[in-house]
């Protein structure tokens, strides 16, 4: 089939890609004229597992690129919409983009074609891109427009397409649902699993992928209460911490009991510093705007946006409990995407919580696996430097802190770590190590919804000192 993907964003992209990858001819249109000849050129301009790989398979064969949507749509059968919808000041999405490709798609339709919702859209949506549409001259009949959303994660896209939980396809007519249908058929049969060239997917899984059809209007909002949920879960998982840390409990012992429940599951119940990225901050907040638009005061997406403030404030508080003062310190950081596997810093937890130590008198040591170049754009040279390695942050810094998940600091040698460091003293945001390893090796330890590990040698020496420790 050929389809037309307008917006190479990362779910523009990534769909892209796999698409090409299920056997499809594509052509990813933007408007940006140097990610344009990027693209052109093969770069993979995001970091993303097995992307690279995608790209170099099907770039100049089953993947194309062009700025023209006009020629794009009149090629292909199908019209994907992967264009950004960034927050307004109120919170809700701006559609303009979404607007005006449905408008360039308008013109360009002559026979039969479906356009396909895959931005994070508000309810609705569907029906105003065919207005639209039709506003703009496309004749009646002769086109559909479905809502088949998304749920890619970012630094896992690519298994997360090609292996979904599930495919929603939101349509009102059967015409169009068989074209989607058609689309995915490798994945929906089971025949992409077969394939030697296949992507590998997580813990062997073998698909073959289910398909939920709905209407378009619950599409759209199974996206959204989707993300809100993850989101809620989040925030959950983080206000059972804070109770945990009064009470002396563990957070993570707490977090196995509930969550060997099926009912509630493992996934998403990680306690740290709240949620980030460009994705969970954005949704909760337009979904809330959606409900209040409809008539209903979903308060309780107001205190999952509070508790997830509020937890990037209390790891500050812990910063503060550990050293006493901020103004001149030196800190070590460990994560500045806002989450492992990606070098996205959109909405980071980690940049936040930089800038704000900075603004108390901080400097920074930093370092990140993939995300430091975007960093440098948006943190001040002047009290940010960054690091090689991660033993290079523990240098000559009074502490080591810990904002994002990335597995690999998980391994981290701590013995040498702990050599480095000119005080022994790890703040961790993500709760990546085991609060015993860290005493074993002398740290002073503090993590996200656990007791505090401070060794007594420690205690005694830092008093000295006249740090202040302990609560
Ligand atoms: C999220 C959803 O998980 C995807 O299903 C969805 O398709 C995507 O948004 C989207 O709407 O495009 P993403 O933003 O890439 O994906 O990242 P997540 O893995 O969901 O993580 C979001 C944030 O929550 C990160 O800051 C992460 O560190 C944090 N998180 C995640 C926790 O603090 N605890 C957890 O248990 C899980």
């Amino acid at each position: 089939m050929r389809l037309a993907v307008v917006g190479s964003g990362y779910v523009g992209l990534v769909a892209g890609a796999c698409f090409a990858e299920l056997g499809h001819d594509v052509v990813l249109v933007d408007n940006d004229p140097d990610k344009l000849a990027a693209l052109q050129q093969g770069e993979v301009p995001i970091h993303e597992e097995f992307l690279p790989e995608l790209f170099h398979r099907h770039h100049g064969k089953r993947l194309s690129f062009t700025d023209n949507t006009v020629d794009a749509v009149r090629a292909s059968q199908a019209v994907f919409i992967a264009v950004g919808t960034p927050p307004m000041h109120s919170g809700e999405a701006d559609l303009s983009y979404v607007e005006s490709v449905a408008r360039d798609i308008a013109g360009a339709i002559g026979d039969y074609k479906i356009v396909v919702d895959k931005s994070t859209v508000p309810v609705y949506t569907s029906e105003w891109v065919r207005k639209i549409m039709l506003l703009n001259g496309a004749p009646h009949g002769c086109f559909d427009v479905a809502s088949n959303p998304e749920f890619l994660r970012e630094g896992t896209a690519v298994t997360d397409f090609l292996y979904p939980d599930r495919i929603v396809i939101g349509a009102d007519s059967e015409r169009c649902i068989d074209l989607l249908r058609e689309m995915y058929k490798p994945l929906i049969d089971g025949s992409y699993y077969d394939c030697p060239t296949a992507i590998p997917g997580p813990n062997g899984c073998k698909g073959p992928a289910p398909i939920i059809v709905t209407s378009a209007r619950s599409a759209e909002l199974i996206k959204h209460a989707s993300n809100a949920f993850l989101a809620m879960k989040i925030s959950f998982i983080n206000a059972v911490a804070n109770i945990c840390e009064a009470v002396g409990a563990d957070v993570e012992q707490v977090r196995e009991g509930m969550g060997t429940d099926a009912r509630i599951g493992r996934r998403f119940l990680y306690p740290g510093i709240g949620y980030g990225g460009s994705c969970f901050p954005k949704d909760v907040s337009a979904f809330h705007s959606v409900a209040r638009e409809c008539g209903y005061e979903f308060g309780l997406l107001d205190e999952v946006m509070r508790i997830n403030d509020d937890q990037r404030q209390r790891f500050i508080r812990k910063v503060r409990t550990a050293l006493w003062t901020l103004k001149g310190k030196h800190l070590g950081v460990l994560g500045l995407a806002f989450k492992d596997g990606t070098d996205d810093i959109r909405e980071s937890p980690a940049i936040a919580i930089i800038q704000s130590l900075l603004a108390e008198g901080c400097r920074v040591t930093a370092y990140d696996p993939a995300a430091m170049d975007r960093a440098a754009e948006v943190l001040p040279s002047s009290t940010v430097k960054f690091a090689q390695s991660p033993y290079d942050v523990a240098k000559q810094t009074d502490a080591v802190l810990i904002l994002t998940e990335w597995q690999e600091f998980k391994h981290l040698d701590l013995a040498r770590m702990r050599e480095s460091l000119r005080y022994p003293i790890v703040i961790d945001g993500r709760n990546l190590f085991r609060p015993e390893d860290m005493e074993k090796h002398g740290f002073i330890y503090l993590s996200i919804g656990r007791p505090d590990i401070v060794p007594q040698e420690e205690l005694v020496k830092f008093r000295r000192a006249g740090q202040l420790l302990g609560k």
